[in-house]
């Protein structure tokens, strides 16, 4: 049963994913926005528009979401409101980098805009690897799809995902490319790591907690070693584990994030800004290795067995 949520968004709304095929939507994506939906806290008034590359018809897309994200949860959402959430979606098809793509996009939104007679907030989610960002970006740019549809109501905002960029060089470009493109308060650059409850709590275990507060410093800790540890093998993301790799897929951030919540002072308040603030610190403290020689006495490199054998992965990779 849907709950009828008092907080509920009125303005109908657009979630525009790009990468609707991708493990990310698949595993994480569909299932959360179901989640909202059936807690009534999706806008009365919502549609998601998936984009891919995939020849797919709305029907099979909806058949293929249902079969790969939302059948397994059965158990916790009633068939009829999965359902009915499927009937939110439709699909495009087209490449990131075809004009053409935006182009139908944009004929989509207009036809259900003019259809309803309404001004809707428009959500672009880039659920895509990073190589495709700038592609999307220009497009977007290029086809007014950036653009709110009234100066009084009807938001557009972008979502994207990380790794930010390739190196510090790409992720520069990137920001000034969204910069130009979108209001700060528009981007949404997210690390869905730093709202595990188990990283959010390493907060309130060291700042509300009067036994470990007044030790959590370098002269009771010699040293702090962070893992990360995996139990799933890369399964369809060959490509992506080749473009990117996991360094880059978790170091510069997941853990980054949580070395700066375990070193990092209490903050003035548990204010975003202010928590920032003190994350910054630590993160400007840090000594980076650099250079081959400080690299090859520092790091080890590795590569699980059978890590050749993924479909998408280079036999010599
Ligand atoms: N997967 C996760 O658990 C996870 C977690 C956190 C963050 N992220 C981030 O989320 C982003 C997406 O990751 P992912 O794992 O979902 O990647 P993915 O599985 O490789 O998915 C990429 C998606 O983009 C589509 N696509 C690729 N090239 C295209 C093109 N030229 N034109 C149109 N569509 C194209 C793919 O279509 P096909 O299906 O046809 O290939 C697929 O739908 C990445 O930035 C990643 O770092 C992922």
């Amino acid at each position: 049963m849907i709950t009828k949520n008092k907080d509920r968004i009125s303005i109908p709304t657009t979630f525009i994913i790009f990468g609707a095929t991708g493990d990310l939507t698949r595993r994480k994506l569909a299932g959360s926005l179901l989640n909202l939906y059936c807690k009534g806290l999706m806008p009365d008034n919502f549609q998601v528009m998936a984009v891919s590359r995939r020849d797919y018809t709305d029907q099979q897309f909806r058949d293929f979401i249902y079969e790969n994200s939302l059948k397994d949860l059965e158990y916790k959402f009633s068939k009829n409101d999965i359902s009915d959430f499927l009937t939110k979606i439709t699909y495009i098809k087209g490449y990131f980098s075809e004009e053409s793509t935006y182009e139908k996009i944009k004929k989509h939104l207009s036809s259900n805009a003019g259809g309803l007679n309404i001004c809707d907030n428009k959500l672009y989610y880039l659920a895509v690897p990073p190589k495709y960002y700038l592609d999307i970006f220009k497009n977007l740019s290029k086809s007014g799809l950036t653009l709110s549809c009234s100066p009084e109501s009807g938001w557009t905002r972008v979502l994207v995902e990380k790794p930010f960029g390739r190196d510090i060089g790409t992720a520069i470009k990137l920001d000034r490319m969204l910069g130009k493109l979108f209001r700060e308060e528009q981007i949404f650059r997210i690390d869905h790591y730093l709202a595990k409850d188990t990283i959010q709590n390493i907060l309130f275990f060291r700042f509300s907690n009067i036994i470990f507060d007044p030790v959590w410093n370098n002269n009771y800790i010699e040293k702090i070693e962070i893992k990360l540890l995996e139990d799933l093998d890369i399964g369809t993301r060959g490509s992506f584990y080749e473009n990117i790799g996991a360094l880059r897929d978790v170091g510069q951030n997941h853990m980054l994030q949580m070395l700066a919540l375990i070193a990092m002072e209490n903050p003035k308040s548990l204010s975003a800004e202010k928590i920032r603030e003190e994350r910054t610190k630590v993160l400007r403290s840090l000594v980076v290795i650099d250079g081959p020689r400080d690299i090859a006495k520092m790091v080890t490199r590795g590569q699980y067995k059978g890590y050749r054998e993924h479909k998408d992965v280079d036999r010599n990779s």
